[in-house]
């Protein structure tokens, strides 16, 4: 993973992370090995991004209103040990789905076939303090869109949306948060590590949260 200062934006103004493959050591990992680890929380912090690096993408799954699942890619943008973190417009559709069921699902995939994080949990309203920090640390670009993002916006031809987010840029080169910025905590319920080998089978550990904490059972992968 590279890093970067949290505040300074990186030459991809998306400035989201294209991991590297790990490298697994299959003979002491946690998935793999004959050692599993007995808390998730700590071992999905080991693998995912510190917070002075990049970002990783995710898959969040909703249950729209005809009961089926939507799922679209967003940015991981923090997990704190106990929820992870991502943030939208309070107007979208995913935002609609959460406030009517939290129920959720992440999906998160490394390069290389090496691991996959799925996770099962309920979708909270992110603490205003979070949600502030999480702006601050999105790239110019990031904080435009956040802006532009619109209807109305998408509806207009190429040309308008070049010339409308140009005149934007120029006048809010960094713009400050828009009331319609919010985000999302998910407490874990049920979390899926699978991590591939080349010399044997994928294989998962599941870990459900209880009353008694976390217990966890081998899957195949
Ligand atoms: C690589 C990538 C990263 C994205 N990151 C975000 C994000 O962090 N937040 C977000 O709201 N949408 C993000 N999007 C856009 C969403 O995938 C989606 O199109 C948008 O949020 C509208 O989704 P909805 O209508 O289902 O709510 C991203 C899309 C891609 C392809």
């Amino acid at each position: 993973m590279s890093a970067a200062a949290p505040d300074e934006p990186l030459a991809n103004p998306l400035r989201m992370q294209v991991a590297e493959a790990p490298v697994i050591d299959h003979a002491n990992d946690p998935v793999q090995s004959d050692h599993q680890a007995s808390d998730p929380s700590a071992l999905a912090l080991s693998w995912l991004p510190k917070s002075d690096e990049d970002r990783m993408l995710m898959t969040v799954s909703t249950i729209d209103s005809e009961g089926f699942p939507r799922a679209r890619t967003v940015m991981l943008s923090e997990f704190d040990g106990e929820h992870f973190f991502f943030h939208t417009d309070a107007s979208s559709q995913k935002a609609h789905d959460i406030s009517a069921n939290p129920r959720v699902s992440l999906s998160i995939v490394w390069p290389g076939f090496t691991r996959q994080l799925v996770v099962q949990g309920t979708a909270l309203i992110a603490p205003p303090d979070e949600v502030a920090s999480a702006y601050a640390k999105r790239s110019p670009y990031l904080k435009q869109l956040a802006w532009l993002n619109t209807p109305e916006y998408a509806l207009l031809p190429l040309r308008e949306r070049v010339s409308g987010w140009r005149d934007f840029a120029a006048t809010n080169p960094t713009p400050a948060q828009p009331r319609a910025w919010a985000g999302f905590a998910v407490r874990a319920h049920r979390m899926l590590f699978w991590v591939s080998n080349p010399d044997a089978a994928s294989r998962r550990i599941e870990y459900r949260r209880g009353e008694a904490g976390w217990s966890r059972q081998i899957l195949p992968g």
